[in-house]
């Protein structure tokens, strides 16, 4: 991507505190082995209490300005698709993991998990108050605002998070025993949609910003939900490290979910009114997304076990 590539992004996973988390993608290491490191539950659990942040103290005044005088209403326009895609991914994600939680099988699985169910709320909080305090819509409660903004996604964003998410959710709500299917719901859940889709949208959408120099305060929020999700990818990883080496049952779940639904999630990828591949979506072509995309899902499938 060379010149295109902004500062800020870069420099924001090298960071400590994004070191910290041990997601494989943010490890150079994994390239060569799949012996790095990851974080114990217990330490990713002590992780969470250090990394707290607050939505409230965030203020969007300049975000607003940016927004009603200096971002096109074609701009604005194209850029709801991420947003839409975001504040919606986030609400299915925090309603959609606590069978998940309540499926894991150890104790300091689930005192994780119940953290990561406190930090989906954040984010959807997250997205309301930018939403409410910019203007982003005419609807003002958050159930008006989620139905609003839904008009902008597509059809792969309804069967990735209603049909293949929930129906693996509502699988563990009924059987919460059936470990394959924590398996797969876990792949999806913590490698498809938060590690490949969620992690590559936030990227680009932030190196966008910081290229352009709008939505400051949004970008500094937004940098904190993406640390928060690469913690939840690493507890995805040492999970399903776990498992791959348990048993070969498993290995082969995760393999077929990747099968299932890399196909889905690549056509979320791609906005609705974007009817040829070759468009641009924040600089950068549907191709050079795919490609980050595909790296960060190799380094955390080396370390698994799969790659
Ligand atoms: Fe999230
Ligand atoms: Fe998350």
């Amino acid at each position: 991507m060379g010149s295109k590539e902004a500062t800020g992004t870069q420099s924001r996973t090298e960071r400590e505190d994004f070191q910290a988390t041990t997601d494989p993608a943010l490890m150079e290491a994994a390239d060569r082995t799949a012996e790095v490191k990851l974080l114990t539950y217990k330490e990713l659990y002590l992780l969470w209490e250090r990394q707290q942040w607050q939505t409230q103290e965030l203020d969007f005044t300049r975000d607003r300005e940016d927004w009603t005088e200096r971002i096109s209403e074609e701009e604005r326009f194209q850029r709801m698709y991420g947003l839409s895609a975001f504040f919606i991914g986030e609400q299915r994600v925090a309603e959609e993991l606590g069978p998940i939680m309540r499926a894991a099988p150890s104790e300091d699985q689930k005192i994780f998990l119940c953290t990561q169910i406190a930090d989906e709320a954040r984010h959807v909080r997250f997205f309301e108050r930018f939403y409410r305090e910019v203007g982003v819509l005419e609807s003002d409660g958050l159930s008006e605002m989620l139905a609003e903004t839904s008009e902008h996604l597509n059809d792969n964003f309804g069967r990735l998070f209603d049909e293949m998410l929930k129906q693996r959710t509502d699988r563990l709500a009924a059987e919460p025993e059936d470990t394959e299917a924590l398996v797969e719901a876990v792949t999806l859940y913590h490698m498809v949609i938060e590690g490949m889709l969620a992690l590559t949208g936030q990227h680009f959408i932030m190196d966008f910003n910081e290229r352009e120099g709008t939505l400051p305060t949004f970008v500094e929020g937004f940098g904190n939900v993406a640390r928060d999700e690469h913690r939840h990818v690493a507890f995805g990883s040492v999970f399903l490290r776990e498992k791959a080496r348990e048993d070969e049952r498993y290995k082969q779940a995760i393999q077929r979910t990747l099968e299932e639904s890399l196909p889905v999630a690549d056509g979320v990828l791609s906005p609705p009114w974007a009817e040829e591949e070759d468009f641009e979506l924040f600089g950068y072509s549907l191709e050079e997304t795919r490609q980050f995309a595909g790296t960060c899902l190799m380094r955390r499938l080396k370390v698994i076990g799969l790659g």
